[in-house]
């Protein structure tokens, strides 16, 4: 790595971060290891705006790691439904009891003994020891690999293992040089500034080169193309998925059928789903009720496009139960239940 890179990298981001990153985030301006814990484990793969209420939310709910460790994974799982990716509140309601039980409700003071957390991945790791505690070490996640690889022209692949853990020692390298001058703040600004540039300025398609802190050390972009990184040869198969609905609903209760344990939305309430539209109708057909469709949704998640229609029916009396498996819940008290997003949009 040119010598002018590991000079300034560092310097320049920390610089742009206090001037022009964002600073005023809810789970900025604090040391405390379980706000920090909480909102970068939402923030892996959900976007600001909808982590801020969420994050609020369980805050008031949950005000200490202790109260959050004491729940049961169906409140917890409730408070997180709509946020997607479940195994995140699995894994967070782990974490919270092993920080209760192993730790004496403290997270541990490094990043070596976070990553034993449950969900704690090195890099989420890294951010909560970066922010809170000023330990020197770097993080990696999606859009730091974006901004690292475009840096440095890196041209390894990043579907190989290998190539990332080299890029794991090259972000080591970058990081605020070490001695008396490093401060924890120098750390927490650098580690946003790093989320801020590639949340902000260095985009996946359109990247703001000339609001770049950094552009003149910036090989990808000397090359005249800083798309081209990082580079991926495995690209992910998108498929398409299809489902039918059955919402029935009788004196203002609705019947929800909970997910396996295993799969999309395990464990989340869901209603009665078919493959298709045929199966759904013989499942409704003892039902003598007329079904009215509902406006179809079109719902995206990682490997697949996923469109659910959506049949209702008004029933005079309740099926037999056997015939339905789940439970009769009173329209009022659905939002106490862990429903997926796509549902929450269908009750409105
Ligand atoms: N994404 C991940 N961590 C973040 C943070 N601390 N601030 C904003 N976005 C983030």
């Amino acid at each position: 790595m040119p010598k002018e890179v590991v000079d300034f990298f560092a310097p320049r981001l920390v610089a742009w971060q206090r001037s022009h990153g964002r600073n005023s985030l809810p789970w900025q301006n604090t040391r405390d290891p379980y706000r920090v814990w909480l909102s970068e484990i939402m923030l892996q793969q959900t976007q600001v705006t909808t982590v801020l209420g969420y994050y609020q939310r369980f805050l008031e709910r949950f005000p200490t790691v202790l109260d959050l460790g004491a729940a049961t994974l169906d409140e917890v799982l409730a408070l997180w439904a709509g946020l997607g990716y479940y195994s995140r509140a699995r894994n967070l309601h782990a974490c919270a009891q092993a920080v209760a039980s192993q730790h004496a409700g403290q997270f541990p003071g490094t990043a070596a003994a976070l990553q034993e957390l449950p969900g704690i991945g090195r890099s989420t790791a890294a951010a909560i020891a970066a922010f809170c505690f000023g330990e020197r070490v770097a993080i990696l996640d999606g859009n730091v690999k974006r901004v690292l690889t475009r840096l440095l022209a890196f041209e390894g692949d990043m579907a190989s293992a290998a190539e990332e853990k080299k890029l794991w020692l090259l972000a080591t390298e970058l990081l605020p040089a070490q001695g008396d001058q490093m401060t924890a703040d120098q750390m927490t600004a650098y580690t946003q500034g790093l989320m801020d540039l590639g949340s902000g300025v260095c985009t996946a398609r359109s990247p703001q080169c000339l609001l770049c802190p950094v552009s003149e050390l910036c090989a990808g972009r000397a090359q005249g193309e800083p798309t081209r990184f990082p580079i991926k040869t495995k690209k992910l198969k998108r498929s398409r998925r299809e489902n039918w609905w059955l919402w029935l609903e009788h004196e203002g209760q609705v019947l929800l059928s909970q997910r396996p344990a295993t799969g999309v939305w395990a464990g989340l309430w869901s209603l009665p789903m078919y493959d298709d539209e045929a199966a759904l109708q013989q499942a409704a057909s003892a039902l003598a009720t007329p079904l009215e469709p509902m406006p179809g949704i079109k719902h995206v998640l990682t490997h697949f496009d996923w469109t659910l229609h959506t049949q209702r029916a008004e029933l005079r009396a309740r099926p037999d139960s056997g015939q339905f498996d789940g439970e009769w819940v009173a329209r009022e008290r659905l939002a106490e239940y862990a429903l997926p997003a796509p549902l929450k949009k269908l009750i409105g």
